[in-house]
């Protein structure tokens, strides 16, 4: 009997999730039912949300509850298809999950078409990490030729997309990264503007050098004191995309008992929009994101880089690093190669 390894969640964590958070077993192989493909999994995503999931309190969606399998999505090869329109060998993009195999619902999982070059853009550029980046740039922050965009978690896979799209639309970018080495990145490869590393004492000084004609979109993926530093060069009539906020999901910083008051002293002051959105709330918005986000990435307007790590035993190592800031670009797993390459 082949098994099915996967990885569940063990312990909630108090602040910095680790390695015990997590625990691998071995599972029978699942049978998909009439409606259903049975995936073998082959690059897993790790996301940040996942540590959001692993508070046993109200969020956007449900905690994880122990010994569950950690969600995720995935590129997979369709192992056996008990729906129409599915092959065996078909690449798929699905909600996978930490684990080798997966059977799950047809309707649910994307046909990656044949001969694409790079499968994993379906979990990057393509995946929902596009979609986040796309939608919340395109009808929250609303860009213009022009104004000024500032990004956080600019080195990493959302914040990457989000300040070339806006290039693309004209806008000055400037990214905000965790070490110059990022920093390079951001503006040699991904060319933005100009990018400023946040753990630096100058980091205030550095940004408001970086912004001469002030902030009219702030991108935020991280929240806390980046953002804290943010507010006072944003432009009247900003606009403030809440993408995420990485900085609190351990849940532990004691924060600034004024940052409250602050914050609604700029939207005031300064009449900003701040809209909070989940992807799949605006990205059904975009029905042509697919074709013009291939369409930049053909043409070389968006490139994309992956941080990619090896191995059913690396899951847990990628996801805590990413917490940690250790990727530059999307964060991947390889589990396992296509058959078609064995
Ligand atoms: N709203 C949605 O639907 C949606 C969808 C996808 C993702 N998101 C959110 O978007 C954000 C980025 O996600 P991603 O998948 O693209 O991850 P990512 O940016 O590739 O990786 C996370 C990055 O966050 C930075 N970071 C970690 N701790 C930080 C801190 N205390 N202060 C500032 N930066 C910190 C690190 O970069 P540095 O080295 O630069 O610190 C790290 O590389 C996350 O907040 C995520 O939850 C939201």
């Amino acid at each position: 009997m082949i098994a099915n390894r996967q990885i569940a969640f063990a312990a909630r964590p108090e602040g910095r999730p680790a390695a015990e958070t997590f625990i691998m077993r071995e599972a029978p192989m699942p049978v998909p039912e009439a409606g259903e493909i049975l995936c073998r999994n082959l690059w897993l995503s790790v996301d940040p949300y996942l540590r959001l999931k692993m508070h046993d309190r109200e969020s956007y969606t449900p905690p994880l509850q122990i010994g569950e399998t950690i969600p995720g999505r995935s590129v997979a090869e369709v192992i056996e298809a008990r729906a129409h329109g599915f092959s065996k060998g078909d690449l798929v993009a699905v909600s996978g999950g930490w684990q080798d195999f997966a059977a799950v619902p047809a309707k649910a999982a994307k046909l990656i078409p044949l001969r694409t070059p790079h499968p994993t853009a379906y979990l990057g550029p393509l995946g929902m990490t596009g979609e986040t980046a796309y939608a919340g740039l395109l009808q929250i922050g609303k860009p213009k030729p022009g104004e000024t965009l500032v990004v956080s978690a600019a080195a990493g896979a959302v914040g990457g997309l989000v300040g070339q799209i806006g290039k693309v639309k004209g806008c000055r970018v400037v990214g905000i990264a965790g070490s110059q080495e990022k920093c390079r990145f951001v503006t040699e490869e991904l060319k933005f503007d100009a990018c400023v590393n946040y753990r630096t004492p100058d980091f205030a000084r550095a940004l408001k050098k970086a912004c001469p004609n002030g902030v009219d979109i702030y991108f935020d993926n991280v929240g806390g004191p980046v953002t804290e530093t943010v507010l006072p060069l944003v432009n009247t009539f900003a606009r403030m995309p809440l993408c995420g906020l990485i900085s609190q999901y351990d849940g532990q910083q004691a924060g600034d008992p004024r940052a409250l008051a602050e914050l609604m002293r700029w939207i005031l002051v300064r009449r900003i929009t701040i809209r909070g959105f989940i992807v799949y709330d605006i990205a059904p918005n975009f029905p042509d994101f697919e074709g013009e986000m291939t369409k930049w990435l053909d043409e070389g307007l968006v490139v994309s880089r992956e941080h990619l790590s090896e191995g059913f035993d690396n899951i847990v190592p990628a996801f805590l690093g990413l917490l940690g800031g250790e990727n530059t670009g999307k964060s991947i797993v390889r589990i396992a190669e296509p058959s078609s390459l064995l």
